[in-house]
């Protein structure tokens, strides 16, 4: 083992964070109606939450020994005022009464969400002079290589610190300068957008408004909610291609939809108000032609269209656009909706005649959409060959004007205004595309609830809605004057935070990160949030966007977009539809996809590596998930040279699952930080260490830091210790990297977090179980136990669980079937509780359920658990005198397994588990004269926080 790391300044990520607080803010930030101004700017995928952001930044850069309370305080978490003691306690305290509240979060908590607050300038210089000290006298220089949507950098300015941004898309760029830059180099533009956004209104609107046909009464509709139409094979009817009939829902049997009828011949749509004019019995609009799995019924004669002809259809062209209904959007709310007419009908055809006949038009978006691609060979199939075949004919003029509009404003502000102003107006005008195109296509669906468009990309994918919207524009919500007015009021807002700090505007580039412009060793620290295999396809998702704003801003950003389409190539992501054409029997586009990201993300930790000045930190953002995934991101960072140094989890945000109690828990996001050491090391080159040699290192390091966490009185959960142990325990296995097994084969730092998950929970054992011998029991029940004690929920990940059983030697899915202690909720582990695994013992025995593996008439069981179940069954069912019996001649009364059990699960359960006041009710009472346990007082005790086991910084 080497030591050369020791001269390495300690951090305050290598020490303990206030990760519950932190988490707690973070879900908060999670409110879809609002949010931080940044992401208002244009539409991007996986934006982090700004405490998120503020911890990573923070505690990669300030010296180890801040208090948890300083680190809140500067992350402007806790009242101003009128708290003197622990602000993660305050918080957390707040959050378990948030759900009693009576105000606002911001009322209820005593402080405003932490993202409407940027540091005082007080608190700014004492920031730097504790960084000056700590990095020889400069501010810590921050770069974030894949930036995204720019909440790091943002918030490194935030704080005053010299930031840099790299992203490889241009569209996020554009964000990242509307960010990054123009707010603090250029300053308020309020005036300015204003006037320049009204004045692309107003002409745009003028040459639209022939194909927005107005009746004069009500002024101009300002959505239609938009399908398709197709000619039935059989019967030669016009029949809609739409699931519903609604144009607004307002409960299951009341609203507004239009009925269908081939009375005179041709489909005529006509508006009815249900229940008034009729009733869901008579006419359900939840029954559109379209059913869920796309085949489609023709209201005329019945006959049915599969849907893959369907498909056919559409790929041949051989469909029609069908106006459903026309809303009009009345001040004040109150909207008015009609059926279609024949002007309206004429209205889209002249929309299609203006396309053939005008040069701009008809060539306007003629790049092809890539036929293969992971998320676009969907729209290819049907018949999307284009990129202007997102739009109907309509929804493109409307573009095209807008964008006409913007390139005659565009030379006037280039005129008027300095460069950098002028480009600054240019460019947060050009944003707009991106917001109207994801209100204005055929993949954003018509949100039947208010008659209004809801965002295109919401699943992040390209999908064509059946009931899209047909947005006028020019009119009512999600409007060119709403959009421009929110993007305003969001660029008003960022600039405001900056008032008083003065940052220098954040350099920006658009690269590959695995091949930054920075030079050598010019950063003190990164902080990155890279993509995640294939959850998100950025680039492939992002041309959209991309065609147009090259229109827009190519001749003002010309380093953005130097190709046709975005740079698929280059891109980290795990993409199998790139890898079609070279995938063989001896790997699969899959695996080779998962290869290139691997390979891409060690190329950047390279990169990375080479940027930072040695001594420098680097925190990944990296959700974790499987072991799998660790493995990987810390061999290619030790690889590359790194020592890792520590590992948090936080939670994060609410995921799109929920759980089937429909509460959903929040997922968490790891921190890991890898430090650049000051004398190089030659990790491929190394002496290998046996294994043999380091895992009693390792285990002493996992078993220390947990010991630690227990004792700092730092309040996290069981997993939490888990995971941060492993930071300090990777660092052990990096300094002895290579590490091989007795056979000279390579041991990866799986088997060393394997280790550390072990030792932990031994230790977390000694601590909450102590006496208990669960080391005796059976393994299965030992499994049980620990799942409960480390996750302190019945659902939890599967390789969580799957861990622990190595640990202990059990094969989780080989028990699952047999003992039924647990079941797969969506991929998730369920634990059962003893209803769901003892057969009732007041039914006949040939009427038992089969499925229930526990026999409660049984004289034993070849399993603790199973005996502790029964017992539990036997006393809800029969009671305290039947249930002494029961347990006496059993030999219970005498059982040291059974009573372990007993009193373990007493003290892993949830107190609102079924099971717990079960396994209260047997432990007090005449049944524990029987059972005669000596339990600890503590079993009892009532907490506040009646739900979950006490918390570790209570001990
Ligand atoms: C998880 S997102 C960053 C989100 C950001 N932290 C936020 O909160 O807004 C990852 C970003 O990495 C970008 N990216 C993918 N491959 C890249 C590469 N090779 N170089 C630079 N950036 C890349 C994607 O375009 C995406 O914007
Ligand atoms: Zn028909």
């Amino acid at each position: 083992m080497t030591d050369h790391d020791d001269d390495l300044k300690p951090l305050a990520i290598e020490g303990k964070l206030p990760l519950k607080a932190v988490g707690i803010e973070n879900l908060k930030e999670d409110n879809p109606k609002h949010m931080p101004p940044h992401r208002y700017l244009h539409p991007w995928f996986a934006r982090r939450p700004t405490p998120a952001a503020r911890i990573a930044i923070l505690a990669s850069i300030l010296p180890k020994g801040v208090s948890s309370n300083e680190i809140l305080k500067l992350m402007q978490i806790g009242p101003k005022v009128g708290i003197d003691g622990d602000i993660a306690d305050y918080v957390e305290s707040k959050k378990a009464q948030e759900d009693e509240r009576s105000g606002t979060l911001g009322e209820h908590y005593g402080y405003d969400r932490p993202f409407t607050s940027t540091p005082t300038s007080d608190e700014i210089s004492d920031l730097h002079e504790t960084l000056r000290d700590f990095w020889d006298g400069e501010l810590p220089k921050v770069l974030d290589p894949t930036a995204g949507g720019g909440v790091i950098p943002f918030e490194a300015l935030r704080y005053g610190l010299p930031a840099e941004a790299n992203e490889l898309n241009a569209v996020p760029s554009l964000i990242l300068k509307t960010l990054l830059d123009y707010p603090v180099s250029v300053g308020h533009l309020r005036k300015e957008l204003q006037k320049w956004a009204a004045e692309i209104d107003s002409v745009a609107s003028d040459s639209l408004s022939e194909y927005y046909p107005d009746n004069g009464e009500r002024g101009t509709p300002s959505h239609y909610a938009s399908t398709y139409a197709i000619t039935c094979p059989n019967c030669a009817a016009r029949v809609p291609v739409t699931p519903k009939w609604w144009l607004h829902r307002k409960s299951s049997n009341k609203g507004i939809a239009v009925r269908p009828s081939y009375e005179h011949g041709d489909l005529e749509l006509e508006l009815v108000e249900l229940p008034d004019d009729v009733t869901k019995e008579e006419f359900n609009p939840q029954d559109g032609p379209r059913a869920r799995g796309g085949d489609l019924e023709c209201p005329n004669c019945d006959i049915v269209t599969e849907s893959s002809d369907i498909k056919e259809m559409f790929k041949q062209g051989d469909y029609e656009y069908q106006i459903l209904g026309v809303k009009y959007t009345k001040e004040g709310g109150n909207a008015f909706y009609r059926a279609p007419t024949t002007e309206d009908k004429n209205a889209l055809e002249k929309a299609k005649a203006r396309i053939n006949d005008d040069m701009g038009l008809f060539s306007l978006l003629t790049e092809d959409v890539p036929p293969t691609g992971e998320k676009t060979s969907e729209p290819v199939g049907y018949g999307i060959t284009e990129w202007r075949d997102f739009f109907n004919p309509r929804q493109l003029v409307t573009h095209y004007e807008y964008w006409q509009a913007f390139e005659d404003v565009k030379e006037e502000i280039l005129e008027t205004y300095s460069d950098k102003k002028a480009e600054s107006i240019v460019t947060i005008l050009a944003l707009t595309a991106g917001k109207m195109i994801d209100y204005n296509s055929r993949l954003s669906p018509y949100k039947v609830s208010k008659g209004y468009p809801e965002n295109a990309f919401a699943g992040k994918n390209f999908t064509l809605q059946w009931i899209y919207v047909d947005n006028n524009l020019s009119s009512g919500n999600r409007s060119y004057e709403d959009m421009t007015s929110r993007i305003m009021n969001s660029y008003e807002d960022i600039a405001g935070y900056f008032d008083g700090v003065d940052p220098t505007p954040a350099k920006i580039t658009s690269r590959d990160a695995a091949d930054l412009e920075q030079e050598n060793e010019s950063i003190d620290s990164i902080v990155v949030d890279p993509p995640y295999y294939s959850s998100i396809m950025y680039a492939e998702l992002s041309d959209i966007f991309y065609v147009w704003q090259k229109r827009y801003v190519s001749d003002i950003h010309p380093e953005f977009f130097q190709s046709d389409l975005t740079d698929k190539d280059s891109e980290a992501v795990a993409n199998p539809s790139r890898f079609e054409d070279i995938a063989g029997r001896s790997s699969s586009k899959k695996e080779l996809a998962k290869g290139h990201y691997e390979n891409k993300m060690s190329d950047i930790f390279s990169e990375i590596y080479r940027v930072l000045k040695p001594g420098g930190s680097m925190t990944v953002m990296f959700t974790h998930k499987e072991t799998d995934a660790w493995d990987t991101l810390t061999m290619s960072l030790i690889r590359s040279g790194f020592v890792i140094t520590s590992t948090h989890p936080i939670t994060s945000e609410m995921p799109d699952r929920m759980d089937t109690q429909g509460s959903g828990s929040a997922d968490s996001t790891l921190l890991l930080t890898g430090r650049k050491p000051h004398e190089e090391r030659d990790p491929e080159n190394a002496v290998p260490t046996l294994w043999s040699d380091v895992e009693a290192d390792t285990r002493a390091a996992a078993k220390e830091a947990a010991r630690d966490l227990l004792e700092s009185g730092v309040s996290l959960t069981k997993t939490d210790v888990i995971i941060s142990a492993f930071g300090p325990t990777l660092r052990v296995f990096a300094d002895a990297y290579p590490v091989v097994d007795d056979q000279d084969e390579e041991v990866p730092p799986r088997k060393a977090l394997e280790t550390a998950r072990e030792a932990v929970t031994q230790i977390l054992v000694d601590e909450y179980l102590e006496g208990m011998d669960v080391d005796n029991l059976d393994d299965v029940t030992e499994w049980y136990i620990l799942c409960w004690l480390v996750h302190e929920a019945e659902t939890f990940a599967y390789d969580d669980g799957l861990q622990l059983g190595h640990g202990i030697g059990v094969d989780i899915d080989e028990i699952k079937r047999s003992t039924k202690t647990w079941r797969k909720s969506r991929g998730d582990i369920s634990l059962r509780g003893h209803s769901g695994r003892v057969q009732n013992i007041n039914e006949k025995p040939e009427d038992r359920s089969s499925r229930l593996p526990v026999d409660p008439d049984d004289l034993s069981f070849p399993r603790s658990l199973d005996a502790v179940h029964a017992a539990m069954h036997v006393y809800d069912k029969r009671g305290e005198t039947e249930t002494i019996e029961w347990l006496r001649e059993r030999n219970f009364d005498s059982d040291s397994q059974f009573k372990s059990t007993l009193k373990a699960l007493l003290q892993v359960l949830p107190h609102n588990h079924e099971d717990w006041e079960l396994a209260r009710d047997l432990a007090v009472g005449r049944t524990s004269d029987v059972l005669d346990l000596d339990f600890s007082p503590n079993v009892f005790a009532e907490g506040g926080d009646e739900t979950s086991q006490s918390t570790l910084g209570e001990h």
